[in-house]
């Protein structure tokens, strides 16, 4: 298993701000990785990650099990977090609660799957909670500018779970980015989407429904990923 971390410089309000310098150098190390292993499991953490994910995929060719872009979970618990902070809940008591498509602005939380001691979590807030709290999300990184260099924590949380979950061969599901190839009616794109995995990678993209607005914003988010995509020099 390979975990990529690497990065050129700093972002502070985008994470797309070094995307043409990261691109070139995930092109690079996927190259080195292809010509020295044969497809090993990959974990990118560096950002942009889906654009990283995307680039890293086409570079090396190497299954799409094997190439898993760690992010969407981390937005999740900070999704969780924010929520229990609104309704006044403890953490533990929410279930179901993804944040999926664009590690970035895009980013779409899953309210209408999210569980609240099971009960559904729509009945409980309204429109103006769940634009705050989507709000609170999507920013929290940027506030974290303000008191350290860049998350630290909770990103190595996150891959933590997922190195323990592949070494181990422990079952984990978790949302995080992956090339689609259809599912979710999107394809050629690497977005955060649910996926189960074992110690063989990728072993199920989770076919979840959202409601119509989460999927017209999943759908905006996945060509906001395409599109800077096709905006990087690098092409
Ligand atoms: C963050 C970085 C990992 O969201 O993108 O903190």
């Amino acid at each position: 298993m390979i975990v990529i971390t690497a990065s050129t410089g700093i972002y502070l309000k985008n994470r797309n701000e070094v995307i043409d310098a990261q691109v070139k150098m995930i092109k690079e190390i996927g190259g080195k990785i292809k010509a020295n292993c044969s497809s090993p499991r990959i974990l990118i953490i560096s950002n942009p990650v889906d654009i990283l994910t995307y680039f890293f995929q086409k570079e090396t060719d190497f299954p799409r099990s094997n190439i898993i872009g760690i992010a969407s979970s981390l937005d999740s618990s900070r999704f969780r977090y924010f929520l229990s902070k609104k309704i006044g809940i403890k953490n533990s008591e929410i279930s179901d609660a993804y944040v999926l498509g664009e590690h970035g602005d895009s980013m779409v939380p899953i309210f209408s799957k999210t569980k609240i001691n099971g009960e559904n979590l729509l009945e409980k807030i309204d429109s103006k909670q769940k634009e705050e709290i989507t709000a609170e999300t999507r920013d929290y990184w940027k506030s974290l500018r303000n008191y350290k260099s860049r998350s630290q924590f909770g990103i190595a949380k996150n891959t933590y779970d997922v190195i323990e979950s592949i070494t181990n061969n422990q079952a984990l599901s978790f949302p995080a980015s992956i090339l689609l190839k259809g599912e979710f009616g999107e394809k050629d794109v690497c977005i955060g989407v649910p996926i189960n995995i074992t110690s063989k990678g990728v072993m199920e993209i989770q076919d979840i429904k959202f409601d119509e607005s989460e999927q017209e914003l999943f759908k905006k988010s996945a060509q906001t990923i395409r599109n800077n995509i096709q905006s990087t020099q690098i092409i």
